[in-house]
């Protein structure tokens, strides 16, 4: 069998949760790499894996899944054994459409931070991490500032026993969405400036608006017209693309972003400053 790359030691590039938007920011990175996949689903790292080997790209996949502290430190393990982890991207994740208020602060929010931590301890110096977030970070919510502290710098292992994820502030799965992302961007912001600061790494958030992707589609055929109202008013009056995303990733985790870390780049074609000058009223229906 033909040897296409002698290369050995090659920067690893890592994707926990193998979907539309992740694997569009793996295929505009990953040339020369090696790129370590992870995913709860069998099927998706798969024929993600085979897309990626027969389009050029070193590959190797493992199922973790993201909601579950010890497969998350497994894969981090298994990602510093393939050589120096330069790229750590985590898209692993469920709309309000697709799961409960307890799965999405499970997945979303308390899985996500333990990936934080974990990549937080095998990154090479100079490496950069890509946590993709949401719109939804930036919309009312019943967190106070006292609360939002608490969510920023408390321990992965005790987030759960804060009383402002007992349940009441998060009452159905788009509220425990909106708040889930929202932590999201407060976690890299504190794991910009400890954790990931001490290893020589950056990290930082992208907030998509509306993208194009099976998940969003679970969204569209929600009850109620918020997706089409979010579109009319923003001023680009149109859903995105995984590709538009991928080429903010691209640059956040690349050279010419190494002055940024700690930051969220929220990437909606306008829906939130509609929102937030009131063109835009998320209770219309
Ligand atoms: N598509 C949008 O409009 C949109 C907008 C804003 C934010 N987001 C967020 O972007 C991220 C990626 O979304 P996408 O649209 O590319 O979705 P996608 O469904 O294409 O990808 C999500 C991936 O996560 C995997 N996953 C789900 N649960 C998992 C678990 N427990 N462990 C490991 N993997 C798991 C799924 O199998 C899937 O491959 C999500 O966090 C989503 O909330 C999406």
């Amino acid at each position: 069998m033909m040897i296409l790359d002698r290369n050995e030691n090659k920067e690893v590039v890592v994707l926990l949760g193998a979907g539309s938007m992740g694997t569009a920011i793996v295929r505009r990175i990953a040339a020369g790499k090696k790129i370590l996949l992870g995913d709860i689903s069998e099927k998706a790292l798969e024929r993600v894996s085979h897309e990626f080997t027969y389009g050029g790209y070193d590959v190797e996949t493992q199922i973790v899944d993201a909601c579950d502290e010890q497969s998350i430190r497994a894969f981090a393990e298994k990602a510093a054994s393939l050589g120096p982890v330069m790229y750590y991207i985590h898209t692993a994740g469920a709309s309000p459409s697709q799961a409960s208020p307890e799965h999405i602060i499970k997945l979303d929010l308390i899985g996500t931070s333990y990936a934080i931590d974990a990549f937080g301890e095998v990154m090479a110096r100079g490496g950069a991490g890509l946590i993709v977030s949401s719109q939804t970070g930036y919309m009312p919510h019943a967190l106070t500032a006292e609360d939002e502290e608490a969510l920023a710098m408390t321990p992965t292992a005790q987030l759960a026993s804060l009383p402002c994820l007992d349940g009441s502030k998060t009452p159905n799965p788009g509220a425990a969405y909106i708040v889930s992302k929202r932590v999201n961007q407060l976690r890299v912001r504190t794991a910009a400036a400890t954790t990931w600061a001490d290893r020589g790494a950056r990290i930082n958030t992208i907030s998509p608006g509306i993208i194009v992707t099976p998940l969003a589609y679970d969204e569209f055929n929600a009850p109620g017209n918020t997706y089409q109202n979010m579109i009319d008013c923003s001023a680009v009056r149109r859903a995105g693309t995984s590709d538009e995303i991928a080429a903010a990733g691209a640059f956040l985790l690349g050279p010419d972003a190494g002055f940024i870390t700690g930051t969220d780049l929220l990437i909606d074609g306008g829906v939130i400053a509609s929102l937030k000058s009131g063109r835009f009223n998320l209770h219309v229906r």
